[in-house]
């Protein structure tokens, strides 16, 4: 029992390892249409030859601990200040933010988490005995949070923020301003600002702006997973300063060794093929996002703040709060549309939306929420 006791239960996963699989529409994932191996390993124009050709070279031994040079150089790209020394893989950002947390969190410290985000940003300080508070983004200012609201909850012992940007499930960007904000917030007493930055606007991707690049104190975690559309390879990465990133590698000899030679060099691909990425990507995410917005706009029984060009949407649905996680396990059995209930991001009468499936998933998912909502026992 006490071991039961020592972490909550992760809400999404919960849901999504039950369900996903029973799914004939799922618009509940958070990546961008993931891609086959043949689709990736076409990006560069020689269908994987090349990829395969090195591959087969490899030893399948543990390859380089931190991640191979060329790796960690492409990681560096994304950042202006970071050099590729301060990188380090990880296994998924779900590792990226586990090993940051793990590091540098300890009993009787004060964690101010955004709230709702990533559970792990919360549940897992609470789990190492931190005393986390929340700061919450507000559907009544468009998801955002109050910087006003930080100011009262920042201690003198507050030892690190975490931030989700941008944000699961409501698509919410912290921009340039408000995050200087809050690292001058930080500032005054010391503390780490972790910011999960797995999901990015692809309207204008250079737009964003990385903690790593404003603090010395900023932790930025992400991985291939969402934006990048291959969460199978499982690969992260942390970017900090050398001396958080020392303190990284003493955990991570612990807790992961590496991330893997196969998962590597896939990974460097991906990252020498950005572009190319981004590019297939920003079109599905803009074509889909027109077609919810048009759908939002002629369906009486929803409401949304949308998000800019990410891939995450928190929908309002219009039925009672405490029947959310039923009508979500009904859609499925009754249409084959997957969904999140709101009530696992605390949230009810509210759904995570993934819109960044396949178009005609999309469109079928769509066409099926709207049916349920008006022909099934929840319609009013
Ligand atoms: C904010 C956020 N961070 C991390 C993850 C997990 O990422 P990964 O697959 O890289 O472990 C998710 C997945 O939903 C997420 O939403």
């Amino acid at each position: 029992m006490e071991a039961d006791m020592k972490i909550a239960g992760f809400g999404v996963e919960e849901w999504l390892n039950k369900w996903e699989k029973s799914a004939t529409y799922d618009i509940s994932q958070s990546t961008i249409s993931s891609m086959t191996m043949a689709e990736l390993l076409s990006l560069d124009g020689v269908n994987g030859q090349t990829f395969y050709a090195s591959l087969n070279k490899e030893k399948m031994n543990y390859g380089w601990i931190e991640g191979s040079p060329e790796f960690k150089k492409e990681a560096a790209k994304l950042y202006q200040h970071v050099p590729a020394e301060n990188i380090l893989q990880t296994n998924g950002a779900t590792g990226a933010n586990h090993l940051a947390l793990y590091s540098l969190i300890e009993s009787g410290d004060h964690v101010i988490a955004e709230y709702p985000s990533y559970q792990q940003l919360y549940d897992i300080p609470k789990s190492l005995g931190a005393t986390v508070d929340y700061w919450h983004i507000r559907e009544d200012n468009n998801w955002n949070p109050d910087i006003d609201e930080l100011k009262q909850l920042i201690k003198p012992n507050t030892k690190m923020i975490c931030l989700n940007n941008a944000n699961n499930p409501t698509g919410t960007i912290l921009d340039r301003n408000l995050l200087q904000q809050i690292v001058e917030l930080a500032k005054e007493v010391g503390a780490y600002v972790l910011v999960d930055e797995v999901y990015l606007p692809l309207d204008d991707p250079d737009s964003f702006v990385s903690i790593a690049d404003l603090y010395d104190k900023g932790i930025a975690t992400n991985s291939l997973s969402k934006t990048y559309s291959v969460p199978g390879i499982r690969l992260g990465w942390t970017a900090s300063n050398k001396e958080v990133a020392d303190i990284f590698r003493k955990y991570r000899d612990y807790t992961m060794i590496c991330a893997g030679v196969f998962n590597d060099l896939l990974g460097t691909y991906v990252l020498k093929n950005r572009a190319r990425v981004l590019a297939r990507n920003s079109k599905i995410v803009l074509h889909n996002l027109s077609i919810l917005k048009e759908w939002v706009a002629q369906e009486p029984k929803v409401s949304m703040i949308f998000p800019r060009a990410v891939s995450t949407s928190f929908v309002k649905l219009d039925i009672q709060p405490e029947q959310t996680e039923q009508f979500c396990i009904d859609l499925l059995k009754d249409e084959g549309v997957l969904l999140v209930p709101g009530n696992r991001f605390d949230t009810p009468s509210h759904a995570r939306l993934g819109y960044c499936t396949d178009t005609a998933t999309l469109q079928e998912g769509l066409k099926r929420l709207s049916l349920f909502l008006h022909n099934s026992k929840y319609a009013n």
